[in-house]
Formats: structure tokens, C-alpha cells, sequence
């Protein structure tokens, strides 16, 4: 898999069968990870999360550097990229948290002191129904919604809906129509999110 690196000097990947990146390029990968997934779910100690599409674990990383009293379900169906996190090189001020990343990864669980990270390989669409429930923040974090229109319907968001607790907060980096409309027919009120560089806002959805 090719590696791009990116604005704040984190490694991005490029996937050859969706022909797309791992994340952006255009700005940080990780940066990214903060702004548009950790910072609109105001990450902080107790929470429980889900991250959908665990890929690199960049979002996941973002939500530690905030606290290491979380509970986090990861979703991957693709062992390949979870492996390549034990190789990838982060940014010096990364590399004691993504050893988190690197051992949840390796063992798709990580439990001490208080951080418990569960990794669930397979289709995000079963393997959510082992998540359990009582999230207080999503991580929405597929391929863009032409590559990989599976994990953008209304039936996939019904399922992510009804494992929230109320007023918890779901974040993703799409603003596209279909998205934003499919989010609220399974009843999140949708919001802008962040804006970042000369791009379109990222969406929030709240139960
Ligand atoms: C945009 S990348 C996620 C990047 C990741 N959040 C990170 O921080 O590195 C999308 C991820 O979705 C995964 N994926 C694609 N289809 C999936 C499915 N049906 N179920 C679960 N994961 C899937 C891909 O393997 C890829 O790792």
C-alpha cells in the first residue's frame, strides 16, 4: 500500500480497491482525527465510544490523547490494515499513545488502567450487533459514500442510533446530501460540523 504523508507529518495509505486514501491528504491525517471525530464528540473521562472503521486507529488515538479513562469499540473488517499499524511511523509527539493503538491492534483488545479498547473484525453491519450499547460518541469513519455506499444507509445508521444514549454524539467527516438525509430519517438531529481549510463542514448527528 503506497504511504502519502501528510500536512502535520502523519502517514496516510492509499487503498488500491477503493482507490481512495485513508484519510485526508490534503490536511493532516491525524489533525483530522482531532477535528473532525474527537474535538465535535467532546471527548472526555467515562465515555464510551464507537469507532466505525478502525482502519489505523488514527481516530482512536485522537480520542486517548484526550483521556485514558474510555471505554472503545472499534469496527474493522480488514486485518491487513490493523496489521499495518505495528510498522507505521507516527509523529514524535504520537508514539507513546499509538503503542496503545499498536497492542489493541496486535491482540484487538487492549484493558489497563482504566482504558478498555475491543477491536470486532468483520462487516461493520453484523459485527456492531456484538458492540453492546450505551455509546456517548460515534466515530463514522467509512470509505466516501460512492466507494462504499453500505455503511451509509438509513438501516446501518438504525442500528448505530438505537446503541447511543440520548444526547450523545455522532461524528463523521461527510456533509453529502444522502448522508445528512439518511441520518435524519434514523432520527439524529443534524448539524454542521467543524469546518477545516477551504473544505465543506463535517456533519454531527445527535440522538
Ligand atoms: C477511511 S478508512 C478509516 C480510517 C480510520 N478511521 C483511521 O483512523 O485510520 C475506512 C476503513 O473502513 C474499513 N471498511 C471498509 N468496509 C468495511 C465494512 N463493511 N466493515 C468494516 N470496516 C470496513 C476499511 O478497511 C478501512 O480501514
Amino acid at each position: 500500500m503506497k504511504q502519502v504523508k501528510t500536512r502535520d507529518d502523519s502517514i496516510t495509505l492509499f487503498n488500491e480497491q477503493y482507490q481512495e486514501h485513508y484519510h485526508s491528504h490534503t490536511i493532516g491525517a491525524i489533525e483530522e482525527a482531532f477535528v473532525k471525530f474527537a474535538e465535535p464528540c467532546k471527548i472526555k473521562d467515562g465515555m464510551k465510544i464507537l469507532d466505525v472503521c478502525f482502519g489505523l486507529g488514527y481516530n482512536t488515538l485522537a480520542a486517548i490523547s484526550k483521556s485514558l479513562q474510555l471505554e472503545i469499540v472499534g469496527l474493522e473488517n480488514d486485518l491487513k490494515i490493523l496489521e499495518k499499524t505495528a510498522t507505521i511511523e507516527v509523529p514524535e509527539r504520537f508514539r507513546k499513545d499509538y503503542e496503545i493503538i499498536r497492542n489493541a491492534a496486535k491482540t484487538l483488545k487492549y484493558n489497563e488502567d482504566g482504558l478498555k479498547i475491543r477491536i470486532l473484525v468483520g462487516d461493520a453491519r453484523q459485527k456492531i450487533k456484538e458492540a453492546g450499547n450505551g455509546f456517548d460518541a460515534v466515530f463514522l469513519d467509512p470509505f466516501s459514500p460512492k466507494k462504499c455506499p453500505e455503511l451509509w444507509t438509513k438501516e446501518f445508521f438504525d442500528e448505530i442510533f438505537r446503541r447511543m444514549n440520548k444526547g450523545a454524539i455522532l461524528a463523521t467527516y461527510s456533509c453529502a446530501t444522502i448522508v445528512r438525509k439518511n441520518l435524519a430519517d434514523a432520527g439524529f438531529t443534524v448539524m454542521d460540523g467543524p469546518v477545516f481549510g477551504r473544505k465543506s463542514p463535517a456533519t454531527i448527528g445527535i440522538k
